[in-house]
């Protein structure tokens, strides 16, 4: 029996969470005074698999990035080796970014927003899971409550999507280590929402794992007030 694959966790955290509308960086914002990226990284180190820790930030923030850092892991009493490198003006250009701190000995990379600070231990897992079955790529989803309709650029309706086949999409989005690489080594980098979309244009089966509506994404002021009462809960 060969042992277990290593796995490194990108975080990906170097946008500016304007949507947000604070005069910082969205993974810095704080709930009860915990940084929306102490809280991912808290999290990621309580997936024992996970070995390496990369985190992208903007240029000015890669001093401050190191102390969240450390409060997390003083928190878990873990300590992991990571890298801090200076994210892109896309989250693509900040994960390709990311990819060139991996270690050879990282053979799954899973890439987790530092704005999903709530995600549940079990969705790691099921990525793990999946990734160890021999999956090059694993997306968690959940079902939509929503009907989602598109519209033209007048804010017409055009039609319908049948809700039954479609998925909302989170993170953390698994991969086997030397597919991520080759999809973002192409040229011509198209910016993706997410990662996998990636290895869709490049004709990759995406396989699928159950989300949590726990690992909902922080991104309008409404989200960052649920994001505090869900701290607060119990
Ligand atoms: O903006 P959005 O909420 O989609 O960002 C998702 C994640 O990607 C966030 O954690 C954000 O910090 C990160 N990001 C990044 N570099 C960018 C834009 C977003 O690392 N240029």
């Amino acid at each position: 029996v060969s042992a277990p694959a290593n796995v490194c966790v990108v975080i990906p955290a170097a946008g500016l969470g304007e949507r947000l509308g604070l005069d910082q960086p969205k993974a810095f914002v704080a709930i009860n005074n915990w940084s929306l990226l102490s809280l991912t990284i808290r999290r990621v180190l309580d997936i024992a698999r996970v070995g390496h820790l990369i985190v992208a930030v903007p240029a000015d923030f890669k001093t401050e990035a190191l102390e969240h850092i450390d409060r997390a892991m003083r928190d878990a009493n873990k300590k992991i080796p990571f890298d801090v490198v200076v994210g892109g003006e896309t989250r693509t250009q900040s994960v390709k970014n990311s990819l060139l701190a991996l270690d050879q000995l990282d053979s799954f990379v899973l890439v987790h927003d530092a704005a999903r600070p709530f995600v549940p231990q079990s969705v790691f897992e099921s990525v793990i899971g999946k990734l160890d079955n021999g999956a090059k790529v694993v997306i968690p989803v959940i079902p939509v409550s929503d009907t989602i309709k598109t519209v033209n650029e007048k804010s017409e309706v055009i039609n319908t999507l049948d809700r039954t086949q479609l998925r909302a999409v989170q993170t953390p989005q698994g991969f086997a280590r030397e597919v991520l690489s080759e999809i973002y080594a192409t040229t011509d980098l198209k910016p993706t929402t997410d990662d996998a979309g990636l290895a869709e244009i490049a004709g990759i089966n995406v396989s699928t794992v159950a989300g949590s509506v726990e690992s909902f994404k922080v991104t309008t002021p409404f989200d960052l007030e649920m994001a505090t009462n869900f701290m607060n809960r119990k």
